[in-house]
């Protein structure tokens, strides 16, 4: 019997962050499924598919190959795209690519796959609504829109990528309003999943609160 912890919340909550370092504490395989829908603009990028080539899509998604290893490296078609997702195309294509229907239900089988077995914990934005409905614990974290800019641009003054505060504000607010108002499997809190708000909160303190919500729920089972 394999141990699921959803993490699902906006872009800049710290997801990222703080799933790495829960798994890396607790002993779960770490999965970021945002890599699997970036892997799937990558390739379209690659064989310079638009969004509304459905059939290209399908062809494109017949053959796709996503792996993710247990040390966080992911490979699509058997070459190391780790670092290539997170460029700037893959960024500002991604999101749109996560909208196609058929997209998400062939991603859906790929993060199921990649869990199976495994003790995991998985971040996404639909995680504990629809690819593991029945996850051992689920968690939902956020932060004001402010906030989340504000960390994300600090991450690309870090990386030397120059953005305005300002740019980085609207780009969440838009990405907030793409993600949660999509048609299939929007960004939202399950019923059963916990609210964290970290908008006051250090990462160790995140860190310590969802590891204490984990073990509570291991011994209540
Ligand atoms: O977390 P991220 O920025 O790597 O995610 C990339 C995109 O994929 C993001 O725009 C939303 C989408 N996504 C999704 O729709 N469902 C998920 N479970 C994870 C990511």
């Amino acid at each position: 019997m394999s141990f699921v912890v959803a993490i699902d919340g906006p872009a800049g909550s710290g997801k990222g962050t703080i799933t790495k370092l829960v798994g890396e504490k607790l002993g779960l395989m770490n999965i970021d499924s945002g890599a699997t829908f970036r892997c799937v603009a990558l390739n379209m990028l690659q064989e310079n598919i638009k969004l509304e080539e459905e059939a290209k899509i399908n062809e494109m998604l017949d053959k796709i190959n996503i792996e993710m290893k247990e040390n966080g490296k992911i490979f699509l078609n058997g070459n190391d795209v780790t670092q290539r997702i997170r460029e700037n195309d893959v960024n500002n294509f991604v999101s749109q690519v996560s909208t196609i229907k058929i997209v998400r239900s062939k991603l859906l089988n790929v993060q199921r796959n990649i869990a199976k077995g495994k003790n995991v914990i998985m971040e996404g934005r639909d995680i504990g609504t629809s690819v593991f409905p029945n996850a051992n614990v689920k968690i939902f974290l956020d932060a004001s829109a402010e906030e989340r800019a504000k960390r994300r641009q600090k991450q690309n003054e870090e990386k030397g990528i120059k953005t305005s505060y300002e740019e980085v504000l609207e780009n969440i607010i838009d990405r907030d309003k793409r993600d949660s108002t999509r048609e299939i499997s929007p960004l939202k809190q399950a019923k059963d999943a916990i609210y964290v708000d970290t908008t006051n909160m250090t990462i160790e303190e995140v860190v310590e609160k969802i590891i204490q919500i984990i073990e509570n729920k291991k011994e209540c089972d």
